[in-house]
């Protein structure tokens, strides 16, 4: 903030309105169909943003407070700021070693990175990168149970502080712009890396095969994919070309990543199939809100998947609301969706989260400034929030409450 009033120009716009501009300027039509779309006419998307229109925070004056206290505990640990990163799969689209990248800035700003389960490389690999920092391990229920305990196994092995769970995409929703150029990013082996280096994944493909995992083939698919990633990374290409994905790995990964049979009696195995704290994510109603927590859930991600599943869904923040009044005050509830400034977190805060998680914006970063430009966008959210608590009177999160709020 500072920088920016003594007249440095950042290379990461301070607003997220430019911030896209830019990053969509420096992403292939593919990357950008893929990160920036939305399920269906994008409805859900919209709606995410409307519905933070409705919300006015009403600021009150001469707190007196000098400092501001960002820190919230969740699931036993204090966090240094309410806001950490979603699990976004397939960054390498966005730029190579994408998540390494954004391992070292969620380590360098003290926010907690949630790894994805398809992520563009190994959880163990972004663990390294972060030294104590402190990450969480995001998965999707395989159809295969024996691949659910070897991720959750290498999750505790990778130190996660959380398993957090997606309920969300037991199927991938209708993605007319994805569908419209042809270009899913997992269908031409980009972000499997967390299957690809899992024993149990490779031993589903050798099965499959009948024989150990065979040579690389490389079809036009890929290879369109590879140069549009190329454009992000030219010097890149050639290593990435060398080293493809086995369309063997690319199949058994389609088929079994998710299971559309997934169900409450599955989620009730969790809790005796791991020591970590499980986090449910992908919750809109109050009533799978109380059961989550019935369930022994320590929390919960209140989120429409940046409006990526179910067109004409409800707002992530519009349902926040009625399940902080279901579930009582004290459950953990962490949102997403939508979340674009410091001034949007302090909304959320203000209708009952805990915490919130950020997706597409510090994707949009790393198109444009790699790991450089992931730490802009999250400082950038973090002093908007740390100016609007003390401009709004609330010397800390505990004092966000819903009465600092009108409807408009
Ligand atoms: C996602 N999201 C997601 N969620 C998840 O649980 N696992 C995943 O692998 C992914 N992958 C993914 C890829 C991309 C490109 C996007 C944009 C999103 C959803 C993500 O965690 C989060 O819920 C939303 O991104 C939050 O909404 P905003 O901040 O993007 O509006």
């Amino acid at each position: 903030y500072r920088a920016g009033v003594l007249g440095r120009r950042p290379r990461v716009p301070a607003d997220f309105g430019e911030l896209e501009r830019l990053a969509r300027r420096a992403s292939s039509a593919v990357a950008w169909a893929y990160v920036a779309g939305g399920a269906g006419e994008g409805r859900t998307m919209r709606r995410n943003r409307e519905a933070f229109e409705r919300w006015a925070i009403v600021p009150r004056m001469a707190s007196g407070a000098v400092e501001r206290d960002l820190s919230v505990e969740l699931l036993g640990q204090r966090h240094a700021t309410p806001l950490l990163l979603a699990p976004v799969g397939a960054g390498a689209l966005m730029g190579d070693d994408s998540d390494l990248h954004i391992a070292r800035a969620a380590a360098a700003t003290g926010t907690t990175y949630v790894l994805s389960n398809q992520g563009c490389n190994p959880m163990e690999d972004c663990a390294a990168a972060m030294g104590d920092a402190s990450r969480w391990f995001q998965l999707y229920w395989s159809k295969d149970e024996g691949l659910v305990d070897s991720l959750i196994g290498r999750a505790e092995a990778a130190g996660a502080g959380a398993l957090v769970v997606t309920l969300d995409t037991t199927v991938l929703g209708w993605r007319p712009q994805d569908l419209n150029l042809g270009s899913l990013p997992f269908s031409r082996g980009v972000g499997i890396a967390q299957y690809t280096s899992d024993p149990r994944f490779r031993q589903i493909v050798a099965e499959r095969l009948g024989r150990p995992a065979a040579r690389p083939q490389v079809t036009l698919g890929a290879l369109r994919t590879l140069l549009a990633m190329s454009r992000n990374h030219p010097g890149r290409f050639l290593a990435n070309l060398r080293s493809p994905v086995p369309r063997a790995s690319v199949e058994t990964f389609l088929d079994i990543y998710s299971n559309p049979g997934l169900s409450w009696d599955h989620l009730a195995t969790l809790r005796e199939r791991t020591r970590l704290p499980i986090v449910l994510k992908g919750i809109l109603h109050p009533d799978d809100a109380r059961r989550a927590f019935d369930l022994g859930a320590d929390a919960i991600v209140v989120s429409n998947h940046g409006g990526r599943q179910v067109d004409n869904a409800v707002a992530s923040l519009g349902a926040l609301a009625g399940i902080r009044e279901a579930v009582g005050p004290g459950p953990a509830l962490l949102l997403d969706s939508g979340i674009r400034s410091g001034a949007d977190v302090f909304t959320a805060l203000a209708l009952g989260a805990n915490a919130v998680l950020l997706g597409r914006p510090y994707m949009y970063g790393l198109a444009l400034d790699g790991q450089r430009g992931v730490e802009d966008v999250i400082r950038n959210v973090i002093a908007e929030l740390d100016l609007t608590m003390a401009l709004a009177g609330t010397p800390d999160i505990a004092s966000i409450t819903r009465d600092r709020l009108t409807h408009t």
